[in-house]
């Protein structure tokens, strides 16, 4: 026993000295370095029926939004869409935002209605915003008149989504009149619709096109190459992204760096798609896992996923990222709610706060360990490091790991650090484990910052400093 415990000691400490990450800082962007970043690429996307409820009737949402722009100087940009856009019927006399009935309110509704008040609603924000319009069932006309509405009334108006999801559209669905719904059905469906709702609002550059969950059967590589002149009428290509869904719930996997990379792998073709037909792309939809989220939704570590698959998807060149926020009080992956904070908030926030006004991120590491680092560039010149240790913590793991980093290329006597971190990656706010950042917290109920912030001073010599992560933790380190 007396002979074992230096032994290991001496193996840990050899381990920690031997596994100590060291990265140089370019003192430009280097190639591999993502295009110029979109002024806020962190967004969300509101499910259509909850919009005016999330709006008029939950605090937090502007709240929540608001601490995102007092970091960028630019209100997130917000979709309204969802499954239930697709079950939606535009009804221009009715003086009602939305109108739906439910059994319960946990429910989406299977059918509804909604005015001109839900089109005026989306004009009161101050940010950029795409509505989601019907297609699945075949009402054009319908559809066309929300859209003039939506066009003469909303000047925040980003795009408009004709159809969600249609590649779970089915032989039963109006729109497929009878035949079997298949891409060539689609992609003929969504150019034609195109062209008909751009044609009639007289203009161009209007459509999200797309809007596929995942990449097949139907792709935007498939897609684009049926536009032909109608990619005249498309603003950007869209996609739908859940990395996890029923039956493989993971969320060391969802979490972990070089996961991520490989879960997003299948998005570069459609990226390079887009980008050939000179739009931009966006993940218009995405979180990270459906079918109610397994339990892993709601954690930290599902917060450390948004961070890390943020700053991974702009490197592969989406424009921004819009994540869902579904039916208020029956929403796992939701930042906030009516009532508590959910722990993601957390990883969007750290997001936002690392790319704020960055004009370009680059990758240090190579994507294939669980540790992540980062330069972000303004004007040439590197402004921040974001560090990521994706290694799994939880409350069974005994003693926390910690990962060293040392940066060199630093040109400061001393640089600061803001922390974001959590007992561990499970842990949830609605369990009293509320995360930090920089040790300040969100309220619950109103999303006010609170606590005092606690900022990291470490001392640079000869342009290096180090760094210390432990398991499940980020930082961001102001250079
Ligand atoms: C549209 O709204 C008007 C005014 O509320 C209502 O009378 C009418 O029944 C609605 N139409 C449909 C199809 O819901
Ligand atoms: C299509 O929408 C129009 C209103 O824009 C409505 O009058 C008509 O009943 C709708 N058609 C169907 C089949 O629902
Ligand atoms: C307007 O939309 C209708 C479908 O409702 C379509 O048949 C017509 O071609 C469109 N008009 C123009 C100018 O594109
Ligand atoms: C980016 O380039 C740096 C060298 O500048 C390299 O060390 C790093 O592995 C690269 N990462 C990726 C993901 O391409
Ligand atoms: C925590 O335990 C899990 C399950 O055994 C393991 O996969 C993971 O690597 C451990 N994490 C750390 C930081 O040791
Ligand atoms: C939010 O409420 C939960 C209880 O639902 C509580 O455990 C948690 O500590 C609260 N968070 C903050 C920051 O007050």
């Amino acid at each position: 026993m007396t002979a074992r415990l230096p032994i290991s000691a001496l193996l840990l400490g050899l381990a920690a000295f031997v596994s100590g990450l060291s990265f140089n800082i370019p003192t430009s962007p280097p190639s591999n370095s993502s295009a110029q970043l979109s002024a806020a690429p962190v967004g969300i996307s509101l499910e259509f029926f909850a919009f005016p409820e999330y709006i008029q009737d939950v605090p937090s949402t502007l709240a929540c939004l608001q601490n995102m722009k007092d970091l960028t100087g630019t209100w997130p940009p917000m979709r309204i869409g969802g499954t239930t856009q697709d079950r939606a019927t535009y009804n221009a006399s009715s003086a009602e935002a939305v109108t739906y009935t439910v059994a319960s309110t946990a429910d989406a509704p299977e059918s509804l209605t909604y005015g001109p008040s839900f089109i005026s609603l989306a004009a009161t924000y101050a940010g950029e915003v795409i509505i989601g319009l019907n297609r699945r069932l075949d009402n054009i006309s319908n559809t066309i008149s929300a859209a003039l509405f939506a066009k003469g009334r909303v000047d925040n108006l980003y795009s408009i989504e004709l159809g969600n999801e249609p590649n779970f559209y089915v032989a039963s669905d109006p729109i497929a009149q009878g035949e079997p719904w298949t891409a060539a059905a689609d992609e003929a469906s969504q150019v034609t619709w195109q062209e008909a709702v751009c044609g009639n609002l007289s203009t161009s550059d209007l459509i999200s096109a797309g809007v596929y969950f995942g990449t097949s059967p139907m792709s935007i590589v498939g897609l684009t190459a049926k536009e032909g002149s109608a990619n005249d009428y498309v603003k950007d290509y869209c996609s739908h992204n859940y990395p996890q869904s029923s039956g493989t719930y993971n969320l060391a996997a969802l979490m972990g760096h070089s996961e991520i990379a490989t879960q997003i792998e299948p998005y570069a073709a459609e990226i390079s798609a887009a980008a050939a037909k000179g739009k931009p792309h966006i993940f218009g939809e995405t979180n990270s896992a459906t079918d109610g989220g397994g339990g892993i939704s709601p954690t930290f570590g599902a917060g450390l996923w948004i961070l890390d698959y943020v700053m991974q998807t702009l490197l592969l060149g989406t424009d921004a990222l819009y994540f869902h926020q579904g039916t208020i009080g029956n929403c796992q992956y939701c930042w906030w709610g009516r009532y508590d904070m959910g722990s993601p908030y957390y990883g969007a926030y750290f997001a936002t706060m690392a790319l704020a006004n960055a004009d370009q991120i680059a990758p240090l590491d190579s994507q294939d360990t669980p540790y992540a680092a980062y330069a972000i560039y303004k004007s040439g010149t590197p402004v921040r490091a974001l560090l990521y240790n994706s290694d799994y913590y939880t409350a069974t793991n005994g003693t926390r790991t910690s990962q060293t980093y040392t940066l060199s290329g630093l040109y400061s006597s001393s640089v600061t650090a803001k922390r974001l971190t959590a007992l561990y990656a499970t842990s949830r706010v609605d369990q009293g484990e509320n995360p930090t950042v920089a040790g300040q917290t969100f309220a619950n109920g109103t999303c006010a910052i609170e606590g005092t912030e606690s900022v990291e001073t470490v001392i640079v010599s000869a342009g290096k400093a180090t760094f210390t992560l432990a398991a499940s933790e980020a930082l961001l380190v102001y250079i």
